[in-house]
């Protein structure tokens, strides 16, 4: 009995200017370009095994079988993937998640960045690192990112096809160490997926136009920043930039609000601990969670400060990390 198996760990990764909104939801194309980091915590490590002998596929997740949903993701994207090299054999996916999905950080980046590795590698496909990327998109669009480490830019290319639309290194996670807080509020756990999110946004907010018609010019300020270290320049239209896609939702049909009122509160505590000095940032993804950006020099009293809030229930201090790596 021959087994084809590999094993892929992969990092997820936070937007620093959103991708929101797709052109095309099968090859997941995006609407706009976006760039994000890498970071050093909260992977996935997933293991395929390809075999003759199994008569369907299997997912999963931290040893227990994976809800159907979950599942279903996982096979339509294996089966992409059986697409790319022409095969027809049945596999079992195994991940492992130190991403906290429950605490609502996402996982699908860490996720199909690891998934599209490790099952190209087992079918032999021989993809480069632009290939893995191509094909991570497939499964979700930010994981197309996360095949990269450090700072990386995802061009929205203009190609039916998707070939032009994948991810690239802007800076290694070495060229420059910046601190990243994930902050976790108390509340509700979110109840519209991102992928719905941004669907609803793009099909029914009047804002949405104005998404369009800036971001792009947002990317290159932030590239801008990022290849001269300028922090506070990429602070503020990285803030400025998460605000302005949760406000393109405030204006979908029904509308799409992320944010507990611990998402107020901490937005209002970095607001101050800016004003006090210290040059810290915050952007916020698809749910109620902060991720606050800074100096190393700043990381410890910004970490302290945070956890004084009595909404915050917890704050994991984050730096850039590493993109794919293969395990034996
Ligand atoms: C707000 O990549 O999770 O985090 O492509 O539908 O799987 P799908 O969506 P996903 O959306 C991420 C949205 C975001 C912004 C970002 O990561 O750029």
């Amino acid at each position: 009995m021959i087994i084809m198996k590999a094993t892929a760990k992969a990092n997820t990764n936070i937007a620093l200017i959103k991708y929101w909104g797709k052109r095309d939801e099968t090859l997941f194309l995006p609407m706009n370009s976006s760039l994000s980091i890498t970071l050093d915590h909260f992977n996935t490590i997933t293991t395929v095994e390809f075999c003759k002998s199994f008569d369907k596929d299997i997912f999963l997740l931290n040893n227990l079988p994976a809800s159907d949903k979950e599942s279903n993701k996982v096979f339509r994207f294996l089966d992409k993937v059986r697409n790319l090299a022409g095969v027809n054999l049945h596999a079992v996916v195994s991940s492992e998640n130190k991403v906290p999905t429950a605490a609502g950080f996402a996982s699908s980046a860490s996720g199909f960045a690891a998934l599209a590795a490790a099952a190209a590698k087992a079918l032999d496909l021989e993809l480069n690192t632009k290939e893995i990327s191509i094909l991570a998109r497939q499964g979700s669009g930010s994981a197309c990112r996360s095949v990269y480490g450090g700072y990386v830019e995802w061009k929205k290319g203009i190609q039916e096809d998707g070939k032009d639309s994948f991810a690239s290194q802007l800076l290694s996670e070495q060229d420059w160490k910046i601190s990243i807080l994930s902050v976790l509020v108390a509340g509700e756990q979110k109840k519209v997926s991102s992928r719905e999110g941004m669907k609803r946004t793009v099909e029914t907010s009047p804002f949405y136009a104005g998404w369009l018609q800036t971001v792009e010019k947002d990317l290159e300020d932030a590239k801008e920043a990022i290849m001269s270290r300028e922090f506070e320049k990429l602070g503020h239209v990285v803030e400025a930039n998460a605000l302005k896609m949760h406000a393109t939702m405030l204006g979908a049909k029904p509308p799409v609000l992320y944010w507990q009122s611990g998402t107020m509160d901490v937005i209002h505590h970095i607001q101050y601990l800016r004003l006090t000095g210290i040059p810290v940032f915050f952007t916020i993804d698809a749910g109620s969670n902060v991720k606050v950006l800074c100096l190393p020099k700043d990381e410890a009293i910004v970490y302290e400060s945070l956890l004084t809030l009595p909404t915050v229930q917890k704050v994991f201090i984050c730096h850039p990390g590493s993109g794919i790596t293969y395990l034996e």
